[in-house]
């Protein structure tokens, strides 16, 4: 069972901060991201991150079932939410021309762009059984957790696309 929180997003960024103290190493910190997302939001089926690698998103760190492992820009709700560099909430994926289907439990979907120095390095996305799961609300709270993970690395290690290698 998962806590039932008044505030899951302010426990979200006090926990996040925890995490990020002292450790800049992306694939730490974004596969701790998707478990505390995980274990602190409720009626999810899928939460993770898809990278800017080659041209493409490429998944990276996530908690649900096997996913799709990659997803041009401008394609599904990660691409369109790649390219629009804006959040995109969809309340109901089998009304969303071109979604991508990863988990067949999947009936609504967030996805928000990660963007550090004005270059898009991927998005974080969330998927829920639930139809109409995702509001403005969660929108603010995904926004200010991904600003601080972008934040909170260095994104050099990650070969990710227009950051060097170190
Ligand atoms: N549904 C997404 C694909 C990723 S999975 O949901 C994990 C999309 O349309 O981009």
């Amino acid at each position: 069972m998962k806590p039932q929180l008044a505030d899951p997003y302010a426990e979200l960024m006090q926990q996040a901060e925890g995490l990020f103290d002292g450790e800049r190493d992306p694939w730490a910190n974004s596969a701790n991201i998707a478990a505390l997302v995980w274990a602190l939001l409720p009626d999810l089926n899928w939460a993770g991150f898809y990278f800017l690698r080659g041209g493409q998103l490429v998944v990276g760190p996530f908690q649900g079932r096997i996913a799709c492992v990659r997803i041009p820009l401008g394609q599904g709700v990660c691409g369109t939410a790649a390219e629009r560099r804006d959040t995109v909430i969809v309340p109901d994926v089998h009304q969303f021309p071109g979604h991508i289907v990863c988990d067949s439990a999947s009936n609504s979907e967030i996805v928000v762009p990660l963007i550090t120095q004005n270059l898009l390095l991927g998005v974080l996305d969330l998927d829920s059984p639930s139809f109409g799961r995702f509001g403005p609300g969660d929108a603010l709270g995904l926004e200010a957790l991904a600003t601080r993970l972008a934040a909170a690395c260095d994104w050099r290690l990650a070969g990710i696309d227009g950051f060097g290698t170190g």
